[in-house]
């Protein structure tokens, strides 16, 4: 049984890997750099003996993201689910950002995630118990100035994994979506948060723990479901006044 870890080569991915690994899980782990992602896959056969293959694939292009995944599955292989710790932010992500750059942020937080879903479906449902995480971002929860490209294709994704959850409610499919908070990572690097960043490796935790358990929308850490609760029922007027 292998889990499929794409976005394994940095960040909560990587985290997510190396716990996985620790379990004895077989990995297929995906993202677009050969180095990083070479170098997690022989630091993990290393030290936990397992099987860890990679493959190399860019989402900023779903046309061919979802058949570079797909094509590196065994045809007998049984996946025992499809964990999607990827993304990118844009530093200018503004409304002025230019078009290219734009579909960029789409792409890889949105369109490529969701395609790589749609061709694994099929071969997921036909495995009892199997998983599809999702993960999103506090960013989604209201418009700000900065981040909106990247926002609104973490807002649609998690759109998506609602779909998801309703369409496959009774069907034996453990469907998750994670809203994170602030994190320690390359992703956040550098910028000033307004509240403290939660470190990669506890939130990996806390999603491989809770893996193939209940289907739902979880928040981690668990105070940011408030936090975006509250920022969406300001008024708008009030909300303007906000540096965000
Ligand atoms: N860090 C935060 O504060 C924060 C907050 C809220 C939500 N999140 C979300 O949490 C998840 C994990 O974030 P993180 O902080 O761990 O990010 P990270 O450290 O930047 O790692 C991102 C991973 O995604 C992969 N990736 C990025 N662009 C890709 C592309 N075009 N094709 C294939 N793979 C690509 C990267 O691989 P390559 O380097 O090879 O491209 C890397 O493995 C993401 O969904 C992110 O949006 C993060």
């Amino acid at each position: 049984m292998t889990w499929i870890v794409v976005g394994a080569s940095a960040g909560v991915g990587r985290e997510i890997a190396g716990q996985l690994a620790s379990l004895g899980r077989s990995l297929l782990l995906v993202a677009r750099g050969r180095e990083d992602l070479e170098a997690v896959a022989l630091d993990l056969g290393l030290r936990f003996g397992g099987e860890v293959r990679t493959v190399e694939a860019d989402a900023t292009r779903p046309e061919s993201f979802a058949g570079a995944v797909l094509a590196a599955v065994r045809p007998d292989e049984r996946i025992e689910g499809l964990l999607l710790p990827l993304g990118t932010i844009d530093e200018e992500d503004s409304p002025e950002l230019p078009r290219e750059r734009a579909e960029s942020l789409v792409n890889v937080n949105f369109l490529s995630p969701a395609a790589l879903i749609s061709s694994f479906l099929p071969l997921l449902r036909g495995q009892e118990g199997a998983s599809i995480v999702g993960l999103g971002s506090i960013a989604d929860a209201r418009g700000r100035r900065r981040n909106l490209h990247y926002g609104a294709a973490k807002r649609a994704l998690r759109f998506f994994f609602e779909g998801l959850l309703h369409a496959e409610t009774g069907r034996g499919l453990c469907v998750q979506f994670w809203v994170l908070g602030y994190h320690d990572t390359g992703l956040a690097f550098g910028k000033k948060l307004p509240l403290p960043p939660e470190s990669p490796a506890a939130t990996a935790r806390r999603i491989v723990r809770n893996l193939g358990k209940r289907s739902g929308v979880f928040y981690t850490p668990r105070y940011w479901r408030a936090v975006a609760a509250v920022l969406r029922a300001l008024p708008l007027g009030l909300y303007r006044k906000l540096d965000l």
